[in-house]
């Protein structure tokens, strides 16, 4: 069984460049979608706790550990969600995940994104006036929450890193702390090149994990597995659309991390294919002149009155990441 290409981080970890996504993944979806993806070569799980089903995620690897690898062939990420950024509940976050999932230790701890909700009531935690939008904590800083991540025992966990964060937001914990982001995770698919983002983080050896590759579509878009060109591309090769799109992120150097809890895609999207330059060329090309971010937690429900990415639905938004 073919265990796929692997990308080695600034830290000298071995990162195994297809990852399996877990999230919006249904209740018990998750947890056979998991012992299934590792049965069939997966060694790269991507969760989180606000996905709230790590639980579920622990129970597969009951299942697989020992029988089938050990704790150490994996490579587990899990991230810290925006209600435990104070640097009093970061640890006590990252021990429930880690009860959660059964072992002792992650391999890559991520800030989930950069915005920090008031602790203590809840993952969604209500706005006390506004209905429908979530309290926001704009005392804690991102370099707070760096800095309780940096303090994170080394024992608990391997690697940390960001995910969601722009160029400003990335200098800015730098700067504040000389430590550099393992990773920075952060959507990306032939809609959202972002190179300069891509560029900063190539200048700062922070590797780029893509989520969203086959571009989850949450919008109601057409689906980029089913787009033209990536259909013409996926035929001539002989693939699948998701396996030329994820050939997309692969061949920018990205590790991609695809959902899916069907036991035929989990199989093949694993499945690594090669894109040509010219390939490469014609899929970058559908991004052209159809820029789309597609996960903008402005428009959530509730909704997050933060101005994230300064896309231009985010303008209007009261607040904007504190970085300092
Ligand atoms: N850091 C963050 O803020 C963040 C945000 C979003 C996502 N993520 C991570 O990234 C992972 C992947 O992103 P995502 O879940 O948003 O989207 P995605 O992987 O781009 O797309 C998932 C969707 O595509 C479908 N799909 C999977 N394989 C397919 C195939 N071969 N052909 C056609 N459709 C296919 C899945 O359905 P089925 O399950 O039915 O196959 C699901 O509806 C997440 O699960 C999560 O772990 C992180």
């Amino acid at each position: 069984m073919s265990l796929g290409k692997h990308i080695v981080l600034s830290t000298g970890a071995k990162l195994p460049q297809i990852g399996l996504g877990t999230w919006l993944s249904k209740p018990k979806e998750v947890e056979h979608a998991v012992e299934y993806a590792v049965r069939s070569g997966y060694r790269h799980l991507d969760l989180a706790r606000i996905y709230q089903n790590q639980d579920e995620v622990g129970a597969a690897l009951k299942k697989v550990i020992p029988s089938v690898v050990t704790r150490e062939d994996l490579f587990i990420t899990s991230k810290l969600w925006n209600s435990a950024h104070q640097a009093a509940y970061a640890e006590k976050e990252l021990d429930e995940t880690l009860a959660q999932i059964g072992t002792d230790y992650l391999d890559l701890y991520l800030i989930h994104w950069p915005i920090a909700f008031p602790p203590g009531n809840g993952l969604n935690p209500p706005h006390a006036t506004k209905e429908g939008e979530v309290a926001i904590d704009t005392e804690t800083s991102l370099v707070d929450t760096w800095k309780a991540l940096i303090a994170l025992p080394k024992s608990k966990v391997r690697a940390i890193g960001v995910s969601n964060f722009t160029v400003a937001q990335l200098k800015g914990i730098i700067a504040a702390t000389g430590v550099v982001p393992a990773v920075n995770q952060i959507e990306a698919h032939p809609l959202l090149p972002q190179d300069e983002l891509v560029a900063y983080c190539k200048s700062q050896n922070i590797h780029i994990t893509a989520y969203s590759p086959l571009g989850n579509n949450l919008i109601g878009k057409p689906k980029l597995t089913e787009n033209a060109v990536v259909e013409e591309v996926a035929q001539r090769l002989g693939a699948t659309t998701a396996q030329v799109l994820v050939a997309w992120g692969a061949h920018r150097g990205y590790s991609v991390i695809p959902k899916s809890v069907q036991e035929e895609r989990i199989v093949s999207n694993f499945k690594q294919v090669e894109l040509s330059e010219e390939d490469y060329q014609k899929i970058s090309a559908i991004g052209h002149d159809n820029y789309t971010r597609f996960n903008i937690p402005f428009t959530y429900k509730p909704k997050w009155d933060v101005n994230i990415f300064d896309e231009p639905i985010e303008k209007q938004a009261a607040f904007s990441a504190k970085i300092q």
